[in-house]
């Protein structure tokens, strides 16, 4: 499957890359700077030049609490671009695959999301992701994947936050313990994006990993296996206000999912043993 993976050099982008590569695809990764998605005609060289079957969009402005600000920016990258990439893909007849968010949801469900329940997003970051996943959508045979709380190696996420945190000394973390959602391991993500992609999945699809878990949870499964001496506090999110509010449950339904690759979601633990391994931080 001959791919060209947008937004490259993200951690998605680059997990993505390392397994179509593993798996024996021509796999071309663009970075932003040599295929920016807001550039139309930049785009159209590239898969006039590539000719890929598949284009995966990858690419997005990520920095949640920033899109409260930067309101214009956040939807020219995560939603109008998103035309120019289902242009793109369309003028060499090549399939699509747009990753969206967790943060489409309104966050205050005590059950599972699935696909069509109604959106609500509380953040900028959370409406431009929605105006491009209807975008994508209006591309014939596009498949979206909504994925949460995404963690793995070349990336700022959570896991290598409390990483720094550990390796700064502190003798406590303090971590929110009421948002809960589902730690999502990049690699994993990956495969599923290629698998989904090779069964011709189409239209909308959540993935996450099992079991959903608060901060809290996480960062206590992270200290567990690398300091285990270290304490690891429950605090609330009113004690860490942030410009852009943080969903209090944002847990994804992956029956669909699940029923389109014939297996259950792996484990955030697994990815997370992985991770620390490829880190070299196992104990
Ligand atoms: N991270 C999460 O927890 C999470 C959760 C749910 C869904 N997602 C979604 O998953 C996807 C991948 O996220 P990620 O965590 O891999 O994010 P990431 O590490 O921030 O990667 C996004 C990439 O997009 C690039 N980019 C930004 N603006 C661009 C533009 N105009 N043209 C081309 N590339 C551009 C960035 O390049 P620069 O660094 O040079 O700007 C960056 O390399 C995104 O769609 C995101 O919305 C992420």
């Amino acid at each position: 499957m001959r791919s060209l993976i947008l937004g490259g050099e993200g951690m998605l982008g680059r997990a993505l890359v390392a397994e179509a590569r593993r798996r024996g695809f021509a796999a071309l990764a663009l970075s932003r700077a040599v295929a920016d998605i807001t550039d139309a005609e930049r785009l159209s060289y590239w898969v006039e030049s590539w000719r890929p079957e598949m284009v995966f969009n990858c690419a997005a402005y990520t920095q949640v609490d920033d899109c409260e600000e930067r309101r214009d920016h956040a939807f020219a990258i995560n939603g109008a671009a998103v035309a120019h990439v289902a242009a793109a893909a369309q003028q060499v007849g090549a399939s699509l695959v747009h990753i969206s968010t967790d943060y489409v949801f309104a966050g205050t469900a005590s059950e599972p999301y699935p696909e069509e329940a109604a959106t609500a997003p509380a953040t900028v970051y959370g409406e431009s992701k929605l105006a491009g996943e209807a975008l994508a959508l209006a591309y014939e045979g596009a498949l979206v994947v909504r994925a949460s709380w995404l963690f793995g190696p070349g990336g700022a996420n959570f896991a290598a936050t409390i990483l720094r945190l550990i390796d700064r000394g502190d003798a406590t973390l303090r971590v929110v313990d009421d948002q809960v959602g589902s730690p999502t391991y990049t690699p994993y993500l990956a495969a599923a994006l290629l698998d989904l992609a090779a069964v011709g999945a189409t239209g909308l699809v959540h993935y996450r990993n099992r079991e959903p878990v608060s901060w809290h949870g996480f960062a206590s499964e992270i200290a567990r296996r690398v300091a285990p001496q270290l304490e690891v506090a429950p605090v609330s999110t009113s004690e860490f206000p942030r410009p852009a509010p943080r969903p209090a449950y944002s847990v994804l339904d992956v029956g669909r999912c699940e029923r389109l690759l014939g297996r259950p979601v792996a484990r955030w633990m697994d990815g997370l043993d992985d991770y620390l391994k490829r880190l070299n931080r196992e104990t």
